[in-house]
């Protein structure tokens, strides 16, 4: 039994309807009134909702090929907190669009077609690309956790309940496609083995170049596209308690044979957080 299954069996994956996000009265640049760091967050969740369908639609080609019940039952848990996710996400790109932003739009339309097409001609390297995605995710998770005195406290409260609920639920199923590609795919051979290995790889420069390019884009919409604000940017994504650079060393962890995403056992972290997201007025979690 994998560890992720031991923890799962004492808490199982619980689904809760989001917390209200972002309105019309959101302040423009809600992460401490910085138009850098609110827009790279802007940029990210801009990327969820049509990440998200495709996570559900390729760990549901294999749903039928699950013979462990209780996988069965955590698969179910992850496509309704993702289903959540890209709703709160879903409503967030409609006021970023209502603010101008509708370069987003477009770029989400054209990710939607080259996505659906992948779930549907190339399922196993969908799946592949789904738990690459989900380690990258959890390790920013991960992250923005540890340091909620950075990445969380200064985000509005509305901002601050929504993004500290989607990390808690994205630690809370790390594991599950992963799982789901260990029993469908991987199984021990080489070969799921180096699928996951190339998926992370196209994961890593794909996602990476497509935040630097929303974020960019964002910036230069609001005319903040100018070097003080990439300074000081950058020194809070590079710097010494930079986000990228305190997330790196996590995410090579996937490209070892024995890999499994609770090696990162942030359960004490998880039920912080949990404490956490009550406090701050969200009675659900
Ligand atoms: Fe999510
Ligand atoms: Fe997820």
């Amino acid at each position: 039994m994998s560890q992720t299954s031991s923890y799962v069996a004492d808490r199982p994956i619980p689904v809760r309807k989001g917390p209200s996000g972002p309105d019309a009265n959101t302040p423009r640049y809600w992460f401490d009134n910085d138009p850098f760091m609110s827009h790279f967050f802007n940029a990210i969740s801009s990327m969820f909702p049509e990440g998200e369908r495709f996570f559900i639609r390729s760990v549901r080609n294999f749903s039928d090929s699950i013979s462990d019940a209780q996988l069965r039952e955590q698969v179910r848990s992850f496509v309704q907190q993702e289903a959540q996710h890209f709703k709160e996400h879903d409503e967030h790109a409609a006021l970023l669009s209502a603010q101008g932003f509708r370069v987003l739009d477009r770029l989400n339309r054209f990710a939607a077609t080259g996505l659906n097409w992948t779930t549907k001609h190339l399922p196993r390297y969908a799946l592949a690309s789904t738990v690459a995605t989900e380690h990258v995710t959890a390790v920013f998770a991960d992250q923005v956790m540890q340091r909620s005195d950075l990445w969380l406290e200064p985000m509005v409260p509305e901002m601050r309940r929504l993004w500290r609920w989607h990390a808690i639920e994205e630690t809370e199923h790390k594991a599950v496609a992963f799982d789901v590609y260990q029993e469908c795919i991987e199984q021990g051979s080489q070969s799921g083995l180096w699928l996951r290995r190339f998926a992370m790889a196209q994961v890593l420069m794909g996602f990476f170049l497509e935040a630097f390019m929303r974020h960019s884009l964002l910036l230069i919409k609001d005319r903040q596209f100018s070097p003080r604000v990439l300074w000081n940017g950058m020194r809070q994504m590079w710097g010494r308690q930079g986000l990228i650079r305190a997330f790196h060393p996590e995410i090579w962890q996937f490209f070892r044979a024995d890999f499994h995403p609770w090696q990162l056992d942030n359960v004490e972290l998880l039920d912080g957080e949990l404490e956490a997201l009550r406090t701050d007025g969200f009675a659900a979690a």
